[in-house]
């Protein structure tokens, strides 16, 4: 028997912004292989999988990449249908392409299922268009995050730093770094900047400027966040200026 893998994708959290693509595959599914990331409400949706999570977590002790490809391959001869179930959008970030390759190459049925990216629950979260006339007419998605054995540089930066509207993912912890890298790419310290946690579910917002962007990451949790660079937020980044540590302290107890 070869079984069919869909690579879906769990969107930010919330069970309800799932597609109904997702929400169908996951209802039907024999085994669920998931992100760290992705919400009990979401995996509460695969009422007959068995769930294995193969998440990675910065900072923690991941499931090898290369194991997770020969594990997908291997569900997929024993099991009619497998979600191989990922934050956001399973195209983003996701270490997709290595695990459709090993897919492919094994001769296994594979289909995608999108789903919305982070960024899109984090600009409807701080209720900011990402494109504004006049003030952005270009996006870019960057991350300062290698994978382990990769060689870290700063390409990341000058993207950002070109770009009208500067989405950072998995950037919370490099905050300092994301900081000094845009600066010496030439943006101003002045340039407004939001921080966007568990976007969502239950999020929190910090705001500020690029220069200010380490206490801005300080202010939050351990939840996944965002760093939203640009004149886009200066709006919301005066809004969520008022953090202070006490706030944070509050939200975190
Ligand atoms: C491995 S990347 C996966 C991105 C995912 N494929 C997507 O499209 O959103 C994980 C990073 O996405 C961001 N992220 C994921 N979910 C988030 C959320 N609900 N709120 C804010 N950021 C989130 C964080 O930067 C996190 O470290």
């Amino acid at each position: 028997m070869t079984g069919t893998v869909y690579l879906v994708g769990a969107g930010p959290g919330a069970a309800d912004l799932l597609t109904l693509r997702a929400a169908r595959l996951l209802g039907q599914a024999d085994l669920i292989l998931h992100d760290a990331l992705v919400s009990d409400e979401v995996l509460a949706l695969g009422i007959r999988a068995r769930k294995l999570n193969v998440g990675k977590r910065a900072n923690k002790p991941s499931t090898d990449q290369a194991f997770i490809n020969r594990l997908l391959v291997r569900a997929a001869h024993r099991n009619k249908l497998v979600v191989r179930l990922k934050g956001g959008d399973p195209m983003l970030f996701g270490r997709a392409q290595e695990e459709l390759d090993a897919l492919n190459a094994a001769g296994i049925p594979v289909e995608i299922v999108p789903g919305i990216s982070a960024v899109f629950a984090a600009a409807a979260e701080i209720a900011q268009s990402l494109t504004q006339r006049r003030l952005s007419r270009s996006v870019v998605f960057v991350t300062p995050a290698v994978a382990r054995g990769d060689a870290a540089d700063d390409g990341w930066a000058s993207a950002a730093a070109a770009a009208d509207t500067a989405v950072v993912y998995m950037g919370k912890a490099q905050a300092a770094r994301v900081r000094d890298a845009l600066i010496a790419c030439g943006l101003p310290a002045s340039r407004p900047a939001v921080l966007v946690e568990s976007a969502s579910f239950g999020s929190f917002v910090a705001g500020g400027t690029l220069g200010a962007l380490e206490d801005i990451a300080a202010q939050a949790g351990d939840g996944p966040a965002l760093l939203l660079i640009g004149e886009a937020f200066a709006e919301a980044a005066a809004r969520h200026a008022h953090q202070t540590s006490e706030v944070s302290t509050a939200r975190r107890a």
